[in-house]
């Protein structure tokens, strides 16, 4: 995982349309902004005249290699490659393959909100699916729902290889990373018990709040959309979202389509760095809607021993980008008045 990245929070700050607006840090915002565009893109050729990076915040930060990917070679096309992630919990390994798209995003694709997915596997993502890798019983039996997945939906796959879930759905709302998916959950043979569907969280919510959102089942939230990632018989035990809490725009939506699809004792499990006011805003979002919120930073030894190591000797770490802090959300119970 080596690709060379320049933050999301970078991203979201130097959006074009903001250039405009901060003339003072014009020069340098763009050409940060050009050159985020040629690292994820993987065609320098396209943005020649940026030769002084040194200057330029670029995050070579991708992973916490709790999950170690190995390339294999026999099965690479040009539109993908397929790798093995692995990792051994107790002497046990674990081990599940990940299709990864390979793709020159241009800067328009870059600028909008699905191609962040497509790009890598989020230390989010991978953190999220190295916990539930530990605990296993918190998805035995459960019917388990992941959001914002992206192309790998790597939590999800590794609980439904793993975890003895009654069933397990894996969503995004990027097209090409659900077929992505797709392809990674045939390929793992598990086409027969794991469901992919694009949702998108504003289609989702506003279904949800037309509907009244009273906790009953769920209907039809999205006809226009591929919805095999609906649920007709219930609500979901555990909802799965890493790295998906900086999207502004998209913040209470994410919030309503949790509140609305979780089940009355269920548990969102929520990964993402801090990313400025980010995550605080979305954990301030949900506390509003009616979720019990609960923020932990040391919920497993190996990722805070890894964080602290990569404090010490990684001057590109920097933790309020990188380190996902865990996110419970549950919802409060209705006390009757009086
Ligand atoms: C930073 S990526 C994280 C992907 C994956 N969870 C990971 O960590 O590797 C954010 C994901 O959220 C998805 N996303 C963003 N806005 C969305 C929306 N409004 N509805 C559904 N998915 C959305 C994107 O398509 C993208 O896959």
């Amino acid at each position: 995982m080596s690709t060379e990245i320049v933050t999301m929070t970078e991203m979201k700050n130097h959006h074009p349309r903001k250039i405009a607006d901060q003339q003072k840090d014009s020069s340098t915002a763009q050409r940060r902004w050009r050159l985020l565009a040629r690292a994820l893109s993987r065609s320098p050729e396209l943005f020649p005249e940026i030769d002084d990076v040194d200057d330029i915040s670029v995050r070579r930060f991708t992973s916490f290699n709790l999950l170690r990917p190995l390339i294999l070679e026999n099965v690479a096309d040009t539109e993908s490659s397929w790798y093995e992630y692995s990792t051994i919990i107790d002497n046990d390994l674990f081990d599940v393959q990940i299709r990864k798209i390979n793709k020159n995003f241009t800067a328009n694709e870059l600028i909008g909100f699905n191609n962040t997915g497509n790009v890598c596997v989020w230390p989010s993502e991978e953190c999220l699916a190295y916990y539930l890798l530990k605990n296993r019983i918190i998805c035995r039996n459960k019917v388990v729902l992941e959001l914002g997945g992206g192309m790998s939906c790597l939590a999800g796959v590794l609980v439904a290889k793993y975890c003895n879930p009654s069933g397990v759905t894996l969503t995004d709302g990027n097209v090409t990373s659900v077929d992505n998916v797709r392809c990674i959950v045939a390929r793992n043979s598990m086409a027969d018990f794991v469901r992919c569907g694009v949702v998108q969280w504003a289609r989702a919510a506003n279904a949800l709040r037309q509907t009244g959102n009273n906790g009953n089942r769920i209907k039809s939230w999205d006809a226009e959309a591929v919805d095999e990632s609906r649920r007709t018989d219930g609500l979901y035990d555990i909802i799965l979202s890493a790295d998906c809490l900086f999207f502004d725009d998209a913040r209470l939506d994410l919030v309503e389509t949790i509140y609305g699809w979780l089940a009355e004792d269920g548990i969102a499990l929520v990964m993402a760095p801090r990313r400025g006011t980010t995550f605080q805003r979305f954990a301030e979002a949900a506390l509003k809607r009616g979720f019990l919120t609960r923020q932990t930073e040391h919920y497993d030894a190996k990722v805070w021993s890894r964080h602290l190591e990569l404090l010490e000797h990684n001057h590109e770490y920097c933790p309020d980008l990188h380190f996902p802090i865990l996110l419970e959300l549950t919802k409060q119970k209705n006390t009757p008045p009086g």
